[in-house]
């Protein structure tokens, strides 16, 4: 019944990060020669993965639900003689694997971010003649998944993501990432090269390379030396066809001089740097154990900014974290008024079970934590638009990478990053034009582009 060559529905949902669309993609790639083709709906899928994330609150009760919301469809399939494979993936797999299985018991499959190379192993084991066992993989294999993902990667825009790093060593107090995607691991140089260049054939023009850590990068080189990030991107500036490096995300701690010089010597690396501080004020720093301070934080943005005067800014900020004086607060406004950041990230601090931080006094009330997330990205929001609406009348180049609903519509992205909806011609789809922009607001521009004959005619 279930043999390689039949098509089989997959549905994953991704929660979270960028990392996890990555895995979601290379778990697709490892399905795709099983005969899996993705679906967006997982009424009648003969596979449905939810790829989990555990960073902030409330993410395995909705990991819970989106099952409660399945588990139907499953039972409706299994009444008609058919299996439905659900399975958990993710970092709530990975810290919360064997709550899920015995709180769900329909769950057939609980596997971490470390294993998912195993998937076919694993099905085979629950779909296979000689009975159906659950599973639950949350190993963290000394044989690196990486080594083992297809050559394939199925490209289906400009823009793609590749991982070169995984994992985490800082520990930062509030932080599971150390305990679900485990420590730091850097692919090696060759394999990230030939993943771009395979992408790049496929039509790929912006790459944005993915780590938790990425600036920890670490990779063995192909002349036996340890590489940096800054060397990476060097050598990936020199691939023909490829137009835009990114990277993302970085800590302060690990910047080195070589990254931030690429960003003056590197034409294809984007004017745009994330780089988190999280607090503004040192004593939450210390308490967060973050290894940096505020100033040492500014001084490093001053390096970027002397290598790209124009370089677009980008942070993520907790909010209430456990003992956060008004004061502590105020440090983190006048932070962000000294920066002036052209997009950010903010959240309310929530403690995650198994980090030092759950076990901290002093919480911050609900209400004070809302009243100061509100004030914060009120600040933040003012400084997006600023940022945006100094493009107006301006000549921005931008990378078309959707189709909006609207027909004669594209959405694309600029050198730093804004998201901007143009009316153009299709044919510029997957396309790098000159845009004028028109207006903006705190999350996008909107533009137009110079008209050819041929696109009326058409
Ligand atoms: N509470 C709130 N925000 C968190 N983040 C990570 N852990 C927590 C937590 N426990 C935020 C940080 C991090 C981003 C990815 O998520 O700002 O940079
Ligand atoms: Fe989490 Fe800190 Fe590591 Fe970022 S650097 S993944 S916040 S522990």
């Amino acid at each position: 019944m279930n043999n390689t060559t039949s098509k089989k529905k997959l549905f994953i949902k991704t929660y979270g990060c960028q990392m996890n669309s990555y895995d979601t993609k290379r778990m697709e790639d490892i399905l795709r020669p099983l005969g899996y083709e993705s679906v967006d709906s997982y009424e009648d899928a003969d596979m449905a993965i939810l790829n989990t994330c555990h960073i902030r609150e409330k993410a395995t009760d909705k990991v819970f639900s989106d099952l409660g919301r399945i588990r139907p469809h499953k039972k409706a399939k299994e009444d008609k003689g058919e299996q439905m494979v659900l399975a958990v993936a993710g970092c709530v797999a990975q810290a919360e694997g064997d709550v899920i299985l015995s709180r769900a018991r329909y769950v057939d499959l609980v596997f971490g971010p470390q294993t998912y190379h195993e998937l076919p192993e694993m099905i085979a084991k629950i779909t296979g003649a000689y009975g159906q066992e659950r599973i639950i993989n949350t190993d963290f294999p000394v044989e690196e998944k990486f080594d083992h993902l297809p050559q394939e990667n199925a490209v289906t825009g400009p823009t793609a993501f590749l991982s070169v790093q995984e994992g985490c060593d800082k520990f930062c107090s509030f932080c599971v990432v150390p305990y679900t995607r485990g420590s730091e691991y850097s692919r090696t140089v060759d394999g990230i090269l030939s993943e771009a260049k395979r992408l790049v054939a496929a039509g790929v023009k912006d790459i944005s390379l993915l780590g938790q850590n990425v600036n920890a990068f670490h990779g063995d080189g192909p002349d036996g030396k340890t590489w940096g990030l800054g060397r990476l991107i060097r050598e990936m500036n020199e691939i023909d066809g490829l137009e835009r490096i990114r990277y993302t995300t970085s800590h302060p701690c690990d910047m080195q001089d070589d990254l931030i010089t690429a960003h003056r010597d590197c034409e294809k690396l984007m004017p745009y740097l994330h780089l988190p501080v999280q607090s503004g004020s040192d004593r939450i720093l210390k308490a967060m154990n973050r290894k940096h301070t505020a100033q040492s934080y500014l001084d490093t943005l001053a390096r970027f900014r002397d290598m790209r005067p124009d370089i677009a800014l980008s942070s993520d900020f907790i909010i209430g974290f456990p003992g956060e004086t008004d004061q502590d607060f105020e440090d983190t406004m006048r932070l962000v008024e000294q920066v002036g950041y052209s997009l950010a990230y903010s959240f309310k601090y929530s403690p995650r079970p198994g980090t030092p931080a759950a076990n901290m006094q002093n919480l911050v009330r609900e209400d004070v934590k809302d009243k100061r997330l509100h004030a914060l990205q009120a600040l933040l929001s003012s400084q997006a638009v600023a940022f945006n609406q100094s493009f107006i009348g301006k000549t921005v180049k931008v990378l078309f990478d959707g189709r909006q609903t609207k027909p004669g519509f594209l959405h694309g992205r600029t050198e730093y990053n804004q998201a901007i909806h143009v009316e153009a011609p299709d044919r510029l789809f997957g396309q790098i034009a000159d845009v004028t922009v028109n207006s903006a607001g705190n999350t996008a521009l909107h533009g137009s582009v110079a008209i050819q004959d041929d696109d009326l005619a058409a």
